[in-house]
């Protein structure tokens, strides 16, 4: 009996030492430990075995089974080490290679100037404000003062979905939109795409632009100077404005807005047509009719209007010369803006 322990032990060493993987390992530890394994036979057996020779038998037994238990736990170690160490040797990832570029696409420059105008009204205190390019005759033309012979009126001069219904030409729908539904005082702002049949070097048949509106009791010409010209400071820099008086029908009195030729710096050049002064945005006092055809009575509130046009103020702040730049999609010019 003992030699066939100790042959067990020598046989069990033996084949633990050569398991080259923990399945094999599990498979020889049942076949060893196990509850039909060969130690535990042996155990069995012991009944057979006189009272003396019992414990001896016993305990060389249970010395084997702690010795065999042992050298498994060792091995298992060793085998679950070589198998991690075999797994990241394949997972290896060699952080110094070159990584793979992502493409990013860029803001387009109308929408970078939009955001950057956008930002410089709503730290004043404004509300952005949006409405449908689609938009009704009524608060594209009738509600805004807009006389039913005005020649912006014609399918030369507008996009006709129906009679009732245009390709709004200007943002200005938006302030009749916003009056109907808020009460005075407020500021707001609504920047967006316009659409005019024209299409030549300096108009193209969908451009943008950004309307204001600020209404409440004695707003004033003064009111609007301070904020436009605050705002055209803060995207020109330091320059002189000037206001000239003009006609808008939802406007009276009406202005437009002139910042100081910034190429030639009021001497004239090519760009300003020798005149020293750039055009950037229409305004004035919102008309008494327009307040009315919204319901608000011109006798208790005030306010004005401004309509600015987005392609302008990128062209002046990027010292871009050519409006078709901006809808030719060349990567090349787009890539230049953030
Ligand atoms: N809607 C005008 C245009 O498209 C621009 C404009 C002028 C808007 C004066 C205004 C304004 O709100 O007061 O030419």
């Amino acid at each position: 009996m003992k030699e066939k322990v100790a042959q067990l032990k020598e046989q069990a060493q033996s084949s633990i030492e050569s398991a080259a993987s923990l399945q094999e390992l599990e498979e020889i530890r049942v076949s060893l430990l196990g509850k039909k394994g060969e130690l535990t036979e042996i155990s069995k057996g012991m009944k057979t075995l006189s009272p003396e020779e019992r414990p001896v038998i016993g305990q060389l037994v249970n010395e084997t089974r702690e010795f065999i238990s042992q050298i498994l736990d060792e091995k298992n170690n060793q085998l679950k080490e070589k198998e991690k160490r075999a797994r990241l040797e394949q997972e290896i990832l060699d952080i110094t290679l070159p990584g793979e570029e992502v493409e990013l696409g860029t803001t387009h420059p109308i929408t970078e100037t939009m955001n950057f105008m956008k930002d410089i009204f709503i730290e004043m205190g404004f509300d952005v404000a949006d409405g449908p390019e689609i938009e009704k005759v009524e608060y594209n033309f009738d509600a805004l003062n807009i006389p039913e012979t005005h020649p912006s009126r014609d399918i030369t001069d507008t996009f006709y979905i129906s009679d009732n219904v245009v390709l709004r030409t200007q943002t200005s729908p938006v302030q009749v939109r916003y009056m109907l539904e808020h009460k005075p005082p407020f500021r707001m702002i609504c920047p967006g795409k316009v659409y005019r049949p024209d299409y030549d070097v300096s108009h193209t048949p969908m451009f943008h632009q950004m309307e204001g509106l600020m209404i409440g009791e004695n707003i004033s010409f003064a009111n609007l100077k301070g904020i436009l010209t605050h705002f055209v400071k803060k995207v020109f820099g330091e320059t002189e404005v000037r206001f000239r008086p003009h006609f808008f029908p939802f406007t009276e009195p009406s202005a437009e807005m002139d910042v100081q030729c910034a190429v030639c710096k009021g001497k004239g050049c090519r760009v300003c047509k020798d005149s020293g002064w750039l055009e950037i945005m229409g305004c004035g006092m919102v008309d008494p009719e327009v307040l009315k055809a919204v319901g608000y009575d011109p006798n208790e509130v005030s306010g004005f209007a401004f309509g600015v046009g987005i392609e302008r103020v990128t062209m002046l702040r990027h010292g871009i010369d050519d409006l078709r730049a901006f809808f030719e999609n060349d990567i090349r010019f787009l890539k230049q803006f953030k």
